[in-house]
């Protein structure tokens, strides 16, 4: 409880938290039907504390994408994308298309073992079972060496925690049968994937995207190569599309695991024009020319390099819209070109293929090729058709053929005293192993986006985008009942909902599930013995 309680039916002022206060989130807004825009003015930090005060840098910084683009093609969408808790995603089309499809795909995520479970993680567990639910392998996997050495938690400590992680997961309905769930430290298959990973990283790079140094332990940094191998374990069997649903802070992580799978892939396939290499802008400039031009106008009826570099030329810079040097690049490689033809085609390069690989991908192609030192030209097949080749011969001469994995992003929860939630402020989060009434305590005790007096409420309405309490009915309480969550949205807005009777069906709701999901964890105690992980550790210390 914040104040008074006479302000109860009033709602009472906000107590922000410090980092709220920072960039409040009035440019992240919540959908009240379902929906959100809206990330952060700090660097985006696995083991730091993670704030997001902007969704929206995360777009424009990060290059993270809107999940709304996407949301059409999601078959029958979870409650929690319908209403923007998850608000980001990369790459999340193959998911969304092998769901579609009824084609094999996964999704994964891990927990670290540092304390309870809470609502923030139940966020996660919803996301991995509604995956499943819709046909993915699905994972849940126990981030214990991370817990051990980023974190320096016991042995002990950490099997108390996972399993209460995994109960709690089984309890929302995690299927241990059709899904898998492991501990990082348990999963040779995992550490063995993970030292092949290691070899395509470096400290630099490690540096760079973590900001390790020196004095950064040797472990840790073997938790990261072993997070690699938990984003790709799901493609041990063969390559599918694979979501990877956490926090923005996993962000640098997602990203590492998809080159590190480009890396590990034997050939990298792009479309080329002649000869020559072009990066992606520059290729980009040379197929709209291409597009543009017409073979007829030419000479022998045959559009060659030079007379792309001459139309370009031609063009004044503003109607190109590149930079001069991509500008000076293309015309240089099109003039030494010479009157070579422009004729696209997919390039199958040769990255790190056995001999074998190779010569297994020559008479794989089929229609016209021609075949270099390092990278094979092929006439007659469009991109999609060349990259699931690539990927059919890479794994049949004994490569992974990874495909990149697809992450989802989900908000943080706003705390409920203010600020952050976090699980080492006890009044902030409602732990999934808090007594009932305890629940509905913190409910009861929590700030709110209510104005000062009742009068002033039932006049300016309520501020639910920055209420706590809304936040949980929108992430939580509503469930899949978008009605609800929209009408104590309206309500609040409208000013008809004042806080104090808001608060308390709240918490009495809280107080429900709470009640009811550790009813579950006790009923699936058994479905947790007979799981196929180990539930204590060997390991001292
Ligand atoms: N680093 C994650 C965390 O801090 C835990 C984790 C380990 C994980 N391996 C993973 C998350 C693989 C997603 C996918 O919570
Ligand atoms: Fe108050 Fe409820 Fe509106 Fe939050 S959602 S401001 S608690 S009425």
């Amino acid at each position: 409880m914040t104040g008074d309680e006479s302000l109860e039916e009033s709602g009472e002022p906000r107590t922000d938290g410090g980092e709220r206060s920072r960039g409040s989130r009035s440019s992240s807004k919540l959908r009240s039907d379902g929906g959100a825009a809206g990330a952060d003015d700090v660097a985006l930090d696995p083991w730091g504390s993670s704030s997001v005060s902007d969704y929206r840098n995360l777009f424009e910084e990060f290059g993270i994408e809107e999940f709304d683009e996407i949301l059409p093609e999601v078959p029958d969408p979870h409650y929690l994308l319908r209403r923007g808790v998850i608000f980001g995603h990369r790459d999340y089309r193959p998911v969304a298309e092998a769901m579609q499809n009824d084609e094999p795909f996964a999704a994964l995520s891990g927990f670290m073992p540092t304390g309870d479970p809470h609502i923030g993680h139940k966020l996660v567990f919803d996301e991995i079972i509604w995956h499943q639910q819709q046909g993915a392998d699905a994972y849940g996997l126990i981030a214990d060496l991370e817990a051990h050495s980023a974190r320096g938690l016991t042995w002990d400590e950490i099997d108390e925690h996972s399993r209460n992680y995994l109960l709690s997961l089984l309890a929302l309905g995690f299927d241990p049968e059709e899904g898998k769930l492991y501990r990082q430290s348990t999963n040779r298959e995992v550490q063995d994937l993970a030292f092949e990973l290691g070899a395509e990283a470096n400290f630099s790079e490690f540096e760079a995207i973590y900001g390790f140094d020196g004095e950064t332990d040797v472990s840790h940094m073997q938790s990261v190569v072993t997070q690699m191998a938990d984003i790709l374990y799901p493609q041990l069997e063969e390559p599918k599309p694979t979501v990877i649903p956490v926090g923005p802070d996993q962000d640098p992580h997602v990203r590492l695991a998809r080159d590190l799978a480009e890396r590990m892939r034997f050939f990298k396939v792009s479309k080329a024009y002649a000869s020559f290499e072009l990066d992606d802008e520059e290729r980009e400039l040379v197929a709209d020319f291409y597009d543009r031009l017409e073979p007829e106008e030419f000479d022998d009826d045959t559009l060659r390099c030079v007379h792309v570099a001459d139309e370009l030329e031609r063009t004044p810079l503003e109607e190109l819209d590149v930079p001069a040097d991509t500008l000076g690049s293309v015309v240089q490689k099109l003039t030494e070109a010479g009157k070579e033809p422009i004729r696209p085609r997919t390039r199958f390069f040769n990255r790190r293929a056995t001999e074998d690989a190779f010569e297994a991908l020559i008479e794989a192609i089929e229609g016209e090729k021609r075949v270099y030192e390092s990278h094979i030209d092929a006439f007659d097949l469009d991109l999609e058709e060349a990259k699931a080749l690539a990927t059919e011969v890479e794994v049949d001469n004994g490569g992974y053929g990874f495909l990149p994995p697809s992450s989802i992003y989900h908000r943080f929860m706003t705390g409920l005293t203010g600020g952050k939630m976090s699980s080492s402020i006890e009044a902030s989060h409602i732990s999934l192993l808090d007594d009932p009434e305890e629940g509905y305590d913190k409910v009861k005790s929590a700030t709110t986006g209510g104005r000062e007096t009742a009068d002033k409420q039932r006049e300016l309405g309520g501020k639910a985008d920055e209420c706590p309490v809304y936040e949980l009915y929108a992430y939580l309480l509503a469930g899949d009942d978008d009605e609800f969550a929209k009408e104590v949205y309206d309500e609040c807005v409208g000013g008809e909902r004042l806080c104090g009777g808001c608060k308390e069906q709240a918490a009495e709701l809280m107080r429900e599930f709470l009640a009811d999901h550790q009813e579950k964890r006790e009923e699936v105690e058994d479905l947790l013995e007979e799981a196929d992980i180990e539930l204590d550790s060997p390991r001292r210390g």
